[in-house]
């Protein structure tokens, strides 16, 4: 049909997209075989019937233990360049990818095989894909300072960190001190906020943290100076509907408020969190949303564009897409 045609012909960024998060069933018990890992499911279509979410932990709690099949580079390897075939074929041009080094680590599995693995499949890839390593906000900060002292010897293969996991109850401010030490470092820095967290979370990500995007925060419009300041300072929004609807952010893809996030002139952008558990990658992300809501094809190049705006590629790199 006219959409699809249309959400595919244009060039796009992906700036929210956890590299875990996009292991499919398949790749799952394919790595549980290849490693011995038993799961506590029997096939791969009871492990999609797990798949209903009722809010942000019960999704969690799956995530995570979908991850437990990574232990070889090459896991992280395979893992990251499946994902990155199906942003090739949804003409993605620039990606932008998260990962979660707690999650492995606390496994015992080595800094180096997750570095090595998921950065070498960017290499080989003919998208332009860069990482932005996240903090585990249900963890301590004691435990992210210790995750970045870790990760020292590969902060060139990073372009930026990231905060995500379970939100209310962990506010941005029980990460100052880790943020502080990523900010001299010369990092990019972004956090989950306002997704299932109030709007005060938002704020304190930019004025403790002093991130540069907002990660979800769709909450945002709670509050309408907040709202007025982040469209004023033009501090990205990356939005992922398929997401919001699954986890019950908002009940229905018709009740979601892209159309007033675009309209209260703030950067929003399109992305697909975790396009394995979601039920679609960039492209779907689009399309579900142009059907249910009141979007013209203004916004879809709009939605485009901001995705370039807000990405951290060089400013010249930007240029050749916008
Ligand atoms: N980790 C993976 N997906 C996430 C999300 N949507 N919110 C917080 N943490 C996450
Ligand atoms: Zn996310």
């Amino acid at each position: 049909n006219q959409l699809r045609t249309v959400v595919q012909a244009m060039p796009k960024a992906e700036l929210h997209i956890h590299i875990e998060g996009s292991l499919e069933p398949e790749l799952i018990f394919a790595l549980a075989a290849r490693n011995g890992v038993a799961l506590p499911y029997a096939s791969v279509e009871a492990l999609r019937a797990a798949y209903a979410f009722t809010d942000l932990q019960s999704f969690l709690d799956i995530y995570y233990a979908g991850a437990s099949v990574l232990l070889q580079e090459q896991d992280f390897y395979d893992m990251t360049a499946a994902y990155l075939k199906k942003a090739e074929a949804d003409n993605v041009r620039h990606t932008e990818i998260f990962f979660d080094p707690q999650t492995h680590t606390a496994r015992g599995v080595a800094m180096e095989t997750v570095f090595n693995g998921i950065h070498r499949a960017c290499q080989d890839s003919p998208v332009s894909a860069t990482l932005i390593m996240c903090f585990l906000r249900h963890l301590s900060e004691e435990d992210a300072l210790s995750t970045l002292e870790a990760a020292t010897p590969y902060l060139d293969k990073i372009i930026g960190v990231g905060l995500d996991s379970s939100e209310v109850g962990h506010p941005p401010e029980k990460f100052a001190r880790v943020f502080a030490r990523c900010r001299e470092l010369g990092l990019h820095l972004v956090a989950h906020a306002g997704e299932e967290g109030p709007p005060a979370y938002i704020e304190s990500a930019l004025d403790v943290l002093h991130v540069e995007r907002i990660d979800h925060g769709v909450r945002v419009l709670e509050d309408a100076a907040l709202t007025a300041r982040v469209a004023r300072e033009r501090i990205a929004l990356t939005v992922c509907p398929l997401s919001n609807t699954k986890l019950r952010v908002f009940d229905q893809m018709k009740d979601h408020n892209l159309v007033q996030l675009l309209d209260a002139g703030l950067v929003a952008t399109v992305n697909s969190d975790d396009p394995a558990y979601f039920g679609g990658y960039m492209n779907d992300n689009f399309i579900a949303t142009f059907e249910a809501l009141p979007l013209t094809l203004a916004h879809a190049r709009t939605l485009a564009r901001n995705s370039f705006e807000a990405s951290f590629l060089p400013a010249e790199q930007k240029q050749r897409f916008l």
